[in-house]
């Protein structure tokens, strides 16, 4: 492995090379910094001074940019980055142990980098392997699935001897779809191609109003209805010289999620399809996919699917040899932040700016990505469309309940026998899931992650759905030896981790929950800690900027209601209870002045 000393080093070649690559363009700026930084290890003030300058922005807009990102480095990292999924279900996986076992081994503090060490060990949110955790993800590029003990001592060694990564264990890396049951998008790619040609064929007009007769909802969790996205963004005007774009949301970063990772892996075709289908009906001539940073180890499939399908004239220049149908794909990498899966959040990073989500209207259907008309639909709203423009609008509405067609993917993990993805058609039980996937004793199911809905067992009858329990795709199972507290607790650290900062409710009332639900856990509680738990629940629920803090309470709203007893337990008194010992933060005081005596001790209660 080349050491950071001489990666730094070749920092100015390097920057030359990647600016180049992207012409200067400063919308590019988080390509750029992720470009250069996969070669010089950190961002050095040096580096980001070139960049500003080849970019022409200030050093000071380029550092802001670089610092909102928790994947690009200021400081100095070591050569192997090792971080650890830091999901509730990596945590019931004994992740944390692991990491603890990790570092003893290599003689490391755990989130801090300390000089000349080979190695330095954090963790993330969700890195969207739940279903084969704990994983870890190696400097931001590579995944290993399934660490357990042996696999800690081994890393240990190989990092000693400085092995390449690429030279470690091929099935430490190899991910696994894991698909349980399939349906009609599960079932095999449609021939590539055909989607295509039977838009082409039936017309745009026609099929946008197949897409509508579908009755298709976004997959991406608010469930809009996708032909009426797309007819807003077909009648809204482009500037002269413009062009509508089609934009797919692969950012996936809801915790427990993973179904996009393995429709990217396996039908990554089908929803570069759909995308060209929606191009098609639009009249859009630029597409992107913003491709989640803890997925960059699918960046070379993706790309070589991309070259296919161009080879295939199926991208490109007269798509299939249509005058005017002129469309092809980019793909951008994130780089670490929840918030850009929120629609206008996820453009103002493909512009190359920190994600802060923004002010709408107006809407991205009428001015998105560098104020163009824009569409930001999930990846499996792509691949579904793919399959409707190829057989029809009533056929996919004929699947699923009236007001949800069609069928979801649901990614499964926790305490299950099988996790993995399972395909069902809308209004599938809770029960029948469960089912299928091996769970016993279940005390409660999260769906659709952290901002979802936490069910407890006399409402597993109920449907997924939007008429019932809607969903983005998370189905997270705990079992009766679960505490469903410290889920809530953890969810609660996840929102306070990843909440922008923009608008106060969110970035202060984050916060003050989560150190609310430490307290409980310390043992400090009281029932006035949880009068102010449902007031920040209150407030942060109407007040927020973005959907990012108005269902940032949703699991502590849940589990106050279906789970209190977990609470009650760590409940005291009625009063304000300090959230520290008073007394004991004394002692120091005690041991200065020479006084122990009972005078010299606050008094305690109870
Ligand atoms: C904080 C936050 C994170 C989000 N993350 C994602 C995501 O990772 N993937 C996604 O498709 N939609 C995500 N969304 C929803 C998007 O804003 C948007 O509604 C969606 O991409 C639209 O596509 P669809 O209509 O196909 O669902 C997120 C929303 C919020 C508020
Ligand atoms: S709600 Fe949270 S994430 Fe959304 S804009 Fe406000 S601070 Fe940012």
């Amino acid at each position: 492995m080349q050491s950071s000393v001489s990666q730094s080093q070749n920092g100015a070649a390097v920057v030359d090379a990647v600016l180049h690559r992207h012409g200067g363009h400063r919308h590019a700026l988080v390509q750029i910094l992720r470009e250069v930084q996969e070669q010089t290890h950190w961002l050095p003030r040096a580096v980001l001074t070139q960049i500003a300058s080849g970019v022409g922005l200030t050093p000071a807009i380029v550092e802001g940019v670089a610092s909102f990102y928790r994947f690009f480095h200021l400081e100095p990292v070591a050569a192997y980055h090792l971080l650890w999924s830091d999901n509730i279900t990596d945590r019931m996986l004994g992740n944390r142990t692991l990491a603890r076992d990790l570092c003893q081994r290599l003689n490391i503090r755990p989130g801090a980098y300390q000089t000349g060490a080979l190695a330095s060990v954090g963790f993330t949110s969700c890195t969207g392997l739940g279903d084969q955790g704990p994983a870890l993800l190696v400097n931001q590029h590579h995944v290993i699935t399934r660490m357990d003990a042996q696999r800690v001592a081994e890393l240990a060694e190989l990092v000693r001897a400085q092995v390449p990564v690429s030279d470690w264990p091929a099935d430490w890396l190899r991910v696994d779809d894991q698909v349980h049951r399939s349906d009609v998008l599960l079932a095999g790619p449609p021939p590539q191609g055909d989607a295509l040609r039977a838009a082409l064929a039936r017309g745009s007009e026609a099929t946008l109003a197949e897409v509508m007769q579908s009755g298709l909802r976004g997959r991406g969790g608010a469930g809009f209805t996708t032909g009426r996205k797309w007819t807003l963004c077909r009648q809204a005007p482009v500037t002269e010289g413009g062009t509508r774009v089609v934009v797919c949301n692969a950012d996936e970063g809801e915790p427990g999620t993973f179904k996009d990772r393995v429709l990217l892996t396996r039908q990554a075709n089908a929803v570069f399809e759909g995308m060209t289908v929606a191009a098609r009906l639009l009249g859009a001539r630029q597409g992107l996919v913003y491709l989640r940073g803890e997925y960059r180890y699918l960046l070379d499939h993706l790309e070589s699917v991309l070259a296919n399908r161009r080879a295939s004239n199926l991208l490109g220049k007269r798509i299939l040899g249509t005058d005017g149908f002129d469309f092809d794909i980019t793909i951008h990498v994130g780089a670490g932040a929840y918030v850009c899966g929120e629609e206008s959040a996820l453009i103002e990073s493909l512009e190359g700016k920190r994600g802060t989500p923004r002010i709408r209207p107006p809407f991205p259907v009428e001015s998105g990505y560098l104020g163009q008309p824009t569409i930001v639909n999930n990846v499996e709203t792509f691949c579904a469309a793919t399959h409707i423009a190829l057989r029809g609008g009533a056929w996919w509405a004929a699947m699923g309940t009236p007001q949800s067609s069609g069928t979801k993917l649901h990614s499964v993990s926790g305490d299950c026998e099988r996790p993995g993805i399972y395909e069902y058609p809308f209004g599938v039980t809770i029960e029948q899931i469960l089912h299928d996937c091996g769970a016993h004793d279940t005390q409660a199911v999260q769906v659709g992650g952290p901002s979802g809905v936490c069910l407890a067992a006399h409402e597993f009858g109920r449907r997924v759905g939007f008429e019932d329990v809607p969903t983005a795709g998370a189905f997270m199972v705990f079992n009766q030896s679960r505490d469903m507290f410290e889920v809530a607790r953890s969810f609660s650290h996840f929102f306070a981790h990843e909440s922008c900062g923009f608008c106060t409710p969110c970035r202060v009332g984050t916060e003050l929950v989560a150190r609310r639900m430490d307290k409980l856990a310390a043992g400090f509680g009281s029932l006035f800690d949880e009068t102010e738990l449902r007031e920040l629940d209150a407030l942060m629920h109407g007040t927020t900027h973005c959907g990012l803090g108005a269902s940032a309470t949703n699991a502590l709203r849940d589990t106050l209601v279906r789970f209190r007893p977990a609470y009650e337990k760590r409940l005291q008194e009625p009063g304000f209870v300090a959230a520290f010992d008073l007394d004991a933060e004394l002692a120091s005081a005690r041991r200065v002045t020479g006084r122990d005596d009972a005078q010299a001790h606050l008094e305690r209660r109870g």
